[in-house]
Parts: C-alpha cells; sequence; structure tokens
C-alpha cells in the first residue's frame, strides 16, 4: 500500500465551504456513539462549525489530499474557547495574555476516512509550536468526549467537564483539557 499524499497549509477563506461539509462528515462520524439524535442535530446547528476569524488570524490550519480538505484544526490567541462562527454568545475577541494565560486550541476535525493517521497529531504540533513562537507557555481546549481521548494522548490532563446548552434545549458535555507547551519549561 502506497503512503497517501497529505499536504498542510494555513486555511483560506475559500476553504470554507469544504470546511463546512468536513464539520459535518467528522461530528456525524465520530460522535454516533457519543450522541443522540437531537444532540447530534442540535450540535450541527447550534455548536460546532468553522470560526472564520481564526482563518483571518492565520492560525487555522487544513490537509489537503487529492486537492480536498480532509483535516483542520486551529489554536488562537483570542478568548473565544469554542464554537463556529454561530455561537455568537461564546465569542469574545480579546486577546489572551501569553505571559499569564494559555492559548486555546481549537476546532480539530478529520474525515473518518483519514483518522488514526496522524493528521490530527500532525496539526497540533503546527499549533503548539505556532502558539510557542507566540509566546504562549501553555494550552487549553474544550473537548468533545470522542476527542478527550487523543487529547490525552498529547498530554493533555482532564479537568472540569461543562455543558453547552445550545438554544433549542439540548446540552452537549464539554471537557475542559490543559497544556505545557513543549520546550518552554512551563
Ligand atoms: C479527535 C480527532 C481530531 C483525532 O484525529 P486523528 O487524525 O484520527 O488522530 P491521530 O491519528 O493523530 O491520533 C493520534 C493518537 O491519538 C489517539 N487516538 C486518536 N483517535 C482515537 C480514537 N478514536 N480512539 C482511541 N485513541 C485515539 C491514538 O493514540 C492515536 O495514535 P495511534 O493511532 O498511533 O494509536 C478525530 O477523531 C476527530 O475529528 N473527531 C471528531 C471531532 C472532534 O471530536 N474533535 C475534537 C474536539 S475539538
Amino acid at each position: 500500500m502506497t503512503t497517501p499524499d497529505y499536504a498542510t497549509r494555513p486555511a483560506t477563506q475559500n476553504d470554507v465551504p469544504q470546511l463546512i461539509e468536513l464539520v459535518k462528515s467528522s461530528i456525524r462520524g465520530f460522535g454516533s456513539n457519543f450522541y443522540d439524535d437531537a444532540q447530534m442535530e442540535s450540535s450541527l446547528e447550534h455548536l460546532y462549525g468553522i470560526d472564520r476569524q481564526l482563518i483571518d488570524d492565520g492560525t487555522y490550519y487544513v490537509v489537503v489530499h487529492e486537492g480536498s480538505v480532509i483535516a483542520a484544526g486551529g489554536w488562537s490567541f483570542r478568548r473565544t474557547r469554542y464554537g463556529g462562527d454561530q455561537v455568537e454568545a461564546a465569542r469574545d475577541a480579546n486577546h489572551r495574555d501569553p505571559r499569564l494565560e494559555p492559548a486555546a486550541i481549537r476546532a480539530f476535525y478529520v474525515h473518518p476516512e483519514h483518522k488514526r493517521r496522524g493528521l490530527g497529531r500532525r496539526l497540533h504540533s503546527c499549533c503548539e509550536a505556532a502558539a510557542r513562537d507566540a509566546g504562549f507557555r501553555k494550552l487549553e481546549l474544550l473537548s468533545t468526549e470522542m476527542g478527550a481521548v487523543f487529547y490525552r494522548e498529547l498530554g493533555y490532563t482532564l479537568g472540569e467537564t461543562e455543558h453547552a446548552d445550545l438554544p433549542d434545549g439540548v446540552s452537549i458535555p464539554i471537557i475542559h483539557m490543559v497544556k505545557p507547551i513543549e520546550g518552554t519549561g512551563a
């Protein structure tokens, strides 16, 4: 079997239509053992999605395979903690202080057909290096239940479980996780 050809690059706004489809495929593929039908549909409408601010900031990356975007993930120096553009209540464009606060890891989605090939790990390495270059010493994130095992493998420790309470009354557990950035002595 030949090794598939995967190229990583910063996302552009032109990627957004493909990214929207990637989010749906990823959540439907990985979430079916965790979410009931109501949680699946509601979370896709009200929670998961693309944060275009990250693309404008140059802190969102995609993996391209045969011309298609098949994985994405990013980090941020802004205070927004989770969610796509539609989650207005969670948005906060103010900057975090790299000396005192962790950078945020945001919106990792891998297409199920390309799972367990190291793409999530590869995207995370890009994010960790860029956050370190920006002066941050720690990372934090709010993970899905299905993502927590992946992040634990990358060195995160589990914090408290919060709940995203969506406008239609559906509730989605999200897990706070933290990690020192390699090479900063944090
Ligand atoms: C979480 C996610 C991004 C991981 O992507 P991935 O490219 O498959 O992950 P990698 O191949 O880099 O995995 C790195 C390691 O994490 C662990 N891991 C990843 N997915 C795992 C799973 N489903 N079960 C157990 N361990 C897993 C493994 O130790 C793996 O190494 P290995 O394959 O050599 O054993 C992907 O499953 C996904 O898109 N999930 C749906 C969306 C989501 O929940 N995103 C995270 C929340 S922001």
